[in-house]
This record gives structure tokens, sequence and C-alpha cells, in this order.
């Protein structure tokens, strides 16, 4: 099996999942110098290089590969060489592919989840899509400067998924019969950033502050932060479309497929702890 993202937040700890259960595997980055080291030298790991906008990479990384886990970034919008390395996975023997998407991506038509997602029904591929609310992952680097969280999120409630979770039920779904299926992983409530931003401040001693900006104030204040003008309008259209409620669906796919009840939001920032801690310092 190929696993693709392996140097993102799922993929890593999905490559992790499957060495504990010692599955070899092929691991595919754009540089694979990027790829952690205890990956890279372990024997049950065969690394490649694979970037889908460079398509003299695709025969190497798919070749004598049937299974694929499929991770696009979030703003990677060239559907037209993503097409080119899935028809080139297909020439060379893919038939499996377990796609990371996004829950609301059907509303969301501006990440090209959906469209991959339809592409990939269209060329034939067996396929299990996971559709996952936001990382709570992304809780780390959403406390800025002066312990604030800043988003045009107004009262839109997130069903945060802890991406180790949905790494997890990769690792499962990854060996199991593909059936052509869609499941929704979320955590197992859904939460405003005014009241993440309480649960914060309880469980790490510090006041953290939500500010809920407009879609212009965010903007403003990322491009202050040097944030590129495309990544700003990409951050500023996802939580316009939390404040609108694309992302607070709660289900119990999570559950079902882990056969455990998924990390709790207070169990997930005790165990990242150090990480928030040296986030927010000064
Ligand atoms: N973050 C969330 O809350 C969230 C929620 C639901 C769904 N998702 C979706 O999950 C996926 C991962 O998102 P993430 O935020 O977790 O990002 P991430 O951890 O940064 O992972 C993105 C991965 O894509 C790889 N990549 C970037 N450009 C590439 C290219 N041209 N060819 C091949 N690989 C490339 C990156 O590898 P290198 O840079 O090392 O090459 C990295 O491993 C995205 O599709 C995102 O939309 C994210």
């Amino acid at each position: 099996m190929l696993i693709t993202g392996v140097t993102g937040k799922v993929g890593a700890a999905l490559a992790q999942c499957l060495l504990s259960k010692d599955i070899p595997f092929r691991a595919a980055a754009r540089n694979p110098s990027h790829i952690p080291q205890q990956l890279s030298l372990d024997d049950r790991v065969d690394v490649k290089e694979l970037d889908f906008s460079r398509s003299h990479t695709y025969k190497y990384a798919f070749s004598g590969i049937s299974t694929m886990f499929l991770v696009v970034p979030p703003d990677f919008l060239d559907i037209g060489s993503l097409e080119e390395a899935l028809k080139a996975a297909k020439e060379c023997g893919v038939q499996y592919v377990l796609f990371l998407s996004y829950l609301g991506s059907e509303k969301m038509m501006y990440i090209p989840h959906r469209k991959i997602e339809r592409m990939l029904m269209r060329m034939g591929f067996q396929f299990i899509f996971l559709r996952t609310s936001f990382f709570m992952q992304n809780l780390v680097t959403d406390v800025k400067q002066n312990h604030e969280i800043y988003y045009p999120s107004g009262n839109g409630e997130v069903s945060f998924v802890d991406a180790r979770d949905v790494a997890e039920a990769a690792c499962l779904s990854m060996r199991r019969k593909f059936r052509n299926e869609v499941y929704y992983l979320t955590g197992k409530q859904a939460f405003s950033y005014a009241e993440i931003a309480r649960i914060l401040s309880d469980e790490l001693g510090y006041q953290v502050t939500f500010r809920n900006y407009t879609k212009h104030q965010f903007m403003n204040r990322c491009e202050q932060a040097g944030l590129s003008a495309k990544e700003t309008l990409l951050l500023a259209n996802l939580y316009t479309s939390a404040k609108n409620g694309t992302l607070k669906k709660v289900t119990r796919d999570a559950e079902k497929i882990l056969g455990r009840s998924p990390t709790d939001i207070r169990e997930f920032i005790n165990d990242y702890k150090s990480a928030f801690h040296s986030q927010m310092s000064p």
C-alpha cells in the first residue's frame, strides 16, 4: 500500500499505526528527505518521491501498488495534474483509494475535495471517503500571540476530531474490503470557538480569548501577519463555512470504525499541553 501526505498530520500518524501493526508500506512525499528519519530508515518502509504537480514522479510512486491513501493539500486546485496522476495510478494497477476528504465538502466548492471524490468515482476506483471535520491539532496553531484566537467563525460550531483518530480509522480501513463507502469522521460534540477558548483556558491555566472577527478584519490581520493572499482567502472561506454550520455535524462513524469513543477535546488538550505551552509562550 502507498501512503501519500506522509509528512502531514494524518499521514504521519497513519504511518506509525501501520508500523505498530508490522504492516509494510510505501511512503511518498514531494521531498523524501522530509520524511521523518525513523520511517526512512525502517526496512518495512519503501520511500519514493511523489509530487502531484510533477508527472515524472508518478510511475515510480505508483508501480506495484494496489491500495493508496490519498491526501491532497487543501489549497491544491490543479485538478488537471491530479487527474493525470490518478490516470497514471490506474495504469500502474492501483484499484483501491482511501481518500482524506472534508466534512461538508459538497458545500465548500473553494476546496477541491468534492471534485476529487467525483473524479475517483468516475475513474472506477473502489473507494472509501473519510469526510472529516476540522482537526483538533489545528487548535495548537490557532492560539496566536497574546493567547488569542481570531476567526470570522461567529457562533458557528465545529465537531473537532483528533487527527490521531482519523489516522487510526484510516489504518483500520486500509485493510478492509473497499465497498465504495463514505464515512463522516467527527468528534463526540460540536463547539463554537468561544466555547473552545473557555475550555482551553480551563485546561491550560491561561486566559484564552476568542475574537469574533468579520471576514474583512480577519483578512487584514492575516495580511499583517504575513500570510499569502491565497492562504488568507482559504482560511477566511473555511472559517466562514464554520460560521454557517457546515462543520457542526456530529456522527458516530468514528466510533463504529474505531470500536471506541473518539478522543474528547479535554483529553486532546492534555495530551498536547506542552505543544500548547510552547506555542503560547511569548
Ligand atoms: N486540517 C484540517 O482541519 C482538515 C480537516 C478535514 C480535512 N482536511 C484535509 O486533509 C488533508 C490534509 O490536510 P492538513 O491540514 O492535515 O495538511 P498537512 O498536514 O499539511 O498535509 C498535507 C500533505 O500534503 C503534501 N503535499 C503538499 N503538496 C503536495 C503535492 N504537490 N504533491 C503531493 N503531496 C503534497 C504535504 O507534503 P510535503 O509538503 O511534505 O510535500 C503534506 O504531507 C487536506 O486535503 C485537507 O483539506 C484537513
